[in-house]
């Protein structure tokens, strides 16, 4: 990958225990297409409890919520060379996070996974395959 796209690409990051650092050229669209957000930089939610949906208020570390900083790679196939325009982050009502686009995720756990393939990440914080959906969020009557 040239230097350039290695600087533009869009970047996910998993933390420990918290939530999902997005970079890049980010934008959020709630489940009817409006878009909410668009930036550079997002500090993402992942425990379902902030306040200030779909972004973290550090609401996770008040709850003591736990989610290691890994991910079933085999839910992201790789890509080769490519373009990285939008990411586009779509929050389905009471579910998932689905994203369009190219991305790389990563964490120290893990290391660095590219992938363009469009995955539903869990925003209600209960889903035992994180970061991604699993139907969990049905379960427990998540809003958001
Ligand atoms: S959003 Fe958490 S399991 Fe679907």
């Amino acid at each position: 990958m040239s230097q350039q796209n290695q600087k533009n690409k869009n970047r996910i990051i998993l933390i420990e225990n918290g939530s999902i650092y997005f970079y890049g050229n980010i934008e959020v669209q709630d489940h009817e297409g409006n878009t909410l957000l668009k930036d550079n930089r997002i500090s993402f939610c992942r425990c379902g409890k902030t306040s200030d949906q779909p972004l973290c208020d550090n609401t996770h570390k008040e709850i003591d919520w736990k989610a290691d900083a890994n991910a079933d790679t085999s839910k992201m196939p790789p890509i080769e060379e490519t373009e990285h325009g939008k990411l586009l982050i779509k929050l389905m009502k009471n579910g998932p996070a689905i994203l369009e686009g190219s991305y790389t995720m990563e964490s120290a756990e893990m290391g660095e996974h590219s992938s363009s393939k469009g995955v539903a990440l869990c925003r209600c914080g209960a889903s035992s395959n994180k970061p991604f959906c699993d139907g969990t969020h049905n379960d427990i009557g998540f809003e958001g």
